[in-house]
C-alpha cells in the first residue's frame, strides 16, 4: 500500500483503530493486518468474538498490537480499565475484519448481544467491514440484504475477493488483502463513512 515507516503522511497516522475480529477461518489474517495498521502509524485496539478466538489466540493479536486484547462484555477487569462504552468511545475508526455472515446479520439488525456487537451499535466512528465467508453464504439474499442496509447506512465495505477459498471452493468470499484493506481505510479516513 506505500505507507511510509511510522505512517506518516498516510490517513492513518495517530488514528485509534478498533479492530473487531469475528469467528471465520480468514481470522488469522487479521494478525497481519493488525500489524500492517500499525506500521500505518494507527493506534490498534483488538476485540474478539468468542468464536473467533476458536480460530486465533488472542495472545497474539496482544503481541502484534501491545494492548490487552478485548474478548468479552462481561471482562470485569478489563471493564474497569476501560468500559466498552468508552472503548466505544475511544475508536475514531471501527474495522470488522473478517465479518462473519453471523456478524454482519447482527450489525444490520442492531443487535448487542456480545461484544463486537455491542462496540459497533455504541460507537460513533465510522465503521469499515470486510466481509469473508463461502460464496454461497456470501450470494445469500439474507446475507446480501443485510450488506445493502448496511451500505445504505454508510458503512465502508471492503471485498470480498473471488478467488480459492479455505474449504476448497472458488467464488467471491475470500478476505481482501491486509495492504488492501489497509489502503481502503487509509483511503476514506477523515471522510464521511457511516455507522452500522
Ligand atoms: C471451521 C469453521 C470455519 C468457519 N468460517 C466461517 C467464515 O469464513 N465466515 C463466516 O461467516 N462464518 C464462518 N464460520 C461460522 C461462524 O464461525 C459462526 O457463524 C459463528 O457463530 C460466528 O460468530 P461471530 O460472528 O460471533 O464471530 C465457520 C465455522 C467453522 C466451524
Amino acid at each position: 500500500m506505500g505507507a511510509s515507516a511510522g505512517g506518516a503522511g498516510t490517513g492513518l497516522a495517530g488514528r485509534r483503530v478498533l479492530l473487531c475480529v469475528t469467528g471465520g477461518i480468514a481470522a488469522y489474517k487479521a494478525v497481519e493486518l493488525a500489524r500492517r495498521l500499525g506500521d500505518a502509524g494507527a493506534q490498534v485496539q483488538v476485540a474478539m468474538t468468542e468464536a473467533a478466538t476458536r480460530f486465533v489466540g488472542a495472545q497474539t493479536f496482544q503481541a502484534v498490537t501491545h494492548r490487552a486484547v478485548r474478548t468479552s462484555l462481561w471482562d470485569a477487569s478489563a471493564e474497569a480499565a476501560m468500559g466498552h462504552l468508552e472503548l466505544a468511545r475511544w475508536a475514531q475508526q471501527v474495522v470488522v475484519a473478517p465479518a462473519t455472515a453471523d456478524a454482519i446479520a447482527k450489525l444490520a439488525h442492531g443487535f448487542a448481544d456480545d461484544l463486537v456487537a455491542t462496540l459497533c451499535l455504541a460507537t460513533e466512528a465510522p465503521i469499515a467491514i470486510a466481509p469473508a465467508m463461502n460464496h454461497r453464504m456470501w450470494r445469500h439474499p439474507a446475507t446480501q440484504a443485510n450488506v445493502a442496509t448496511l451500505r445504505s447506512r454508510g458503512v465502508q465495505v471492503i471485498g470480498p475477493e473471488d478467488g480459492p477459498l479455505a474449504e476448497g471452493e472458488s467464488g467471491p468470499g475470500r478476505l481482501s488483502e491486509p495492504e488492501d484493506i489497509v489502503a481502503a481505510l487509509a483511503a476514506s479516513a477523515g471522510g464521511g463513512a457511516g455507522h452500522a
